[in-house]
């Protein structure tokens, strides 16, 4: 229990623990879309045996890695994964299977870096797939389980931040994804062939320029240039004038900062009609490329729902060609996550 919740109920009367209660719940809500939720954060992190610590070292090995994965035109496409989401049967096993059921994503896994928040993802990418990186930061002692929006837990989403920055500076485009999200189509033809920084939404408004859109961080595309090195920079740096929130939602306020015009920074959301999520699923699956199991809080709700998704697909898949734009199969889902599109809009609105 957080401490201002402590305190609340130590002094507040019952109306009080009860609206202190539910902005918890609205909190915690709002902070995990497609985030790594605390059951996730449940191993030990960077482990002495991983002996990254010199940084040129480091940096060079991504750089090789990078380099390795990379399409002709340096892009390449991230995700992250820690131990819970990497086990047989799990998270990271049914994202892999997506990019095989889906339509012409299978390609893909060739481009894709899966960066380990720990030795024994390191240990499971190795097994799975051909690029792998151990990301190893220093001053952060990990080896304790990361609660959800504990300092530690916010670290590692903040280092997040500055590991892309990076990836940016080496001169890498990227695609990052959450590890809880599915593809089923190549998402770069969907992409604005013009913007520098483009991210997938919980709710989106019509307006892919809309800065009221609510981006979620679990999915974007940036171009590697000043400008997005830049950002990144100012949104990584903006976590101290923000102290305590989650980068989702320290986005959510310096996406309107006199910076981003300043620089020159291209900012658009993508519409959910193409990259979906239980928040707000894509209702076409003749236009969708990736769903994700945002509004969701725990990973059996997670893994669960993820499974209906990739049966809804196959059976969309096995349709003849003249029934798939009818529109006959549809989303299953949202059924086992907690939150519905009603609750969420609430906590977005309040956040
Ligand atoms: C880690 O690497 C550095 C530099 O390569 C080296 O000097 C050091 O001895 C290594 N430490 C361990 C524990 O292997
Ligand atoms: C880079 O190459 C990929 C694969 O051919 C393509 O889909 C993508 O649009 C390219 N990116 C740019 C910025 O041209
Ligand atoms: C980006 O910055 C580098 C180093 O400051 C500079 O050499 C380069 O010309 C800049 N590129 C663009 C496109 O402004
Ligand atoms: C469905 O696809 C067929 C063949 O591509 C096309 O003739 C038809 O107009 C489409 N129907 C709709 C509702 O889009």
């Amino acid at each position: 229990m957080s401490p201002e919740i402590s305190t609340q109920i130590r002094h507040g009367a019952l109306i009080i623990t009860f609206v202190a209660l539910s902005a918890l719940l609205l909190y915690t809500a709002t902070y995990s879309h497609g985030r790594l939720s605390s059951a996730s954060f449940s191993s030990s992190f960077f482990p002495s045996d991983l002996n990254h610590s010199s940084a040129p070292d480091s940096t060079a090995e991504l750089e090789q890695i990078l380099n390795k994965a990379s399409m002709v035109n340096k892009t390449v496409i991230l995700t992250t994964l820690n131990d819970a989401w990497a086990s047989p049967g799990s998270i990271l096993d049914l994202f892999l299977k997506s990019f095989k059921l889906g339509d012409g994503t299978h390609k893909l896994l060739n481009h894709l870096v899966i960066v380990a928040l720990d030795q024994k993802a390191c240990n499971r990418c190795q097994i799975v797939h051909k690029h792998c990186y151990a990301l190893v930061t220093e001053d952060v002692d990990f080896q304790h389980e990361a609660l959800f929006m504990t300092p530690n837990y916010l670290k590692m989403m903040w280092t997040r931040i500055d590991f892309l920055r990076t990836v940016l500076e080496l001169g890498y485009t990227f695609v990052f994804s959450d590890g809880d999200i599915v593809w089923f189509r190549d998402p770069f033809p969907r992409f604005f062939p013009d913007a520098d920084f483009q991210i997938a939404c919980d709710h989106f408004l019509g307006r892919p320029e809309d800065m009221n859109n609510s981006p979620n961080g679990g999915f974007n595309y940036v171009k590697s240039n000043n400008r997005t090195i830049a950002f990144y920079k100012f949104w990584y740096c903006s976590r101290e004038t923000y102290p305590g929130l989650h980068d989702q939602n320290v986005l959510n306020r310096i996406k309107f900062d006199p910076f981003i015009s300043n620089i020159g920074l291209k900012i658009r959301f993508l519409d959910t009609a193409n990259f979906g999520g239980l928040c707000e699923p894509s209702r076409d699956l003749n236009l969708v490329c990736t769903m994700h199991v945002n509004c969701c809080i725990g990973m059996e709700r997670k893994l669960a729902d993820l499974k209906i998704m990739l049966q809804d697909w196959r059976a969309f898949m096995s349709l003849p060609s003249d029934l798939k734009n009818q529109s006959i199969i549809s989303w299953r889902v949202p059924r086992n996550c907690r939150y519905t599109f009603s609750d969420n809009f609430v906590f977005s609105n309040k956040s």
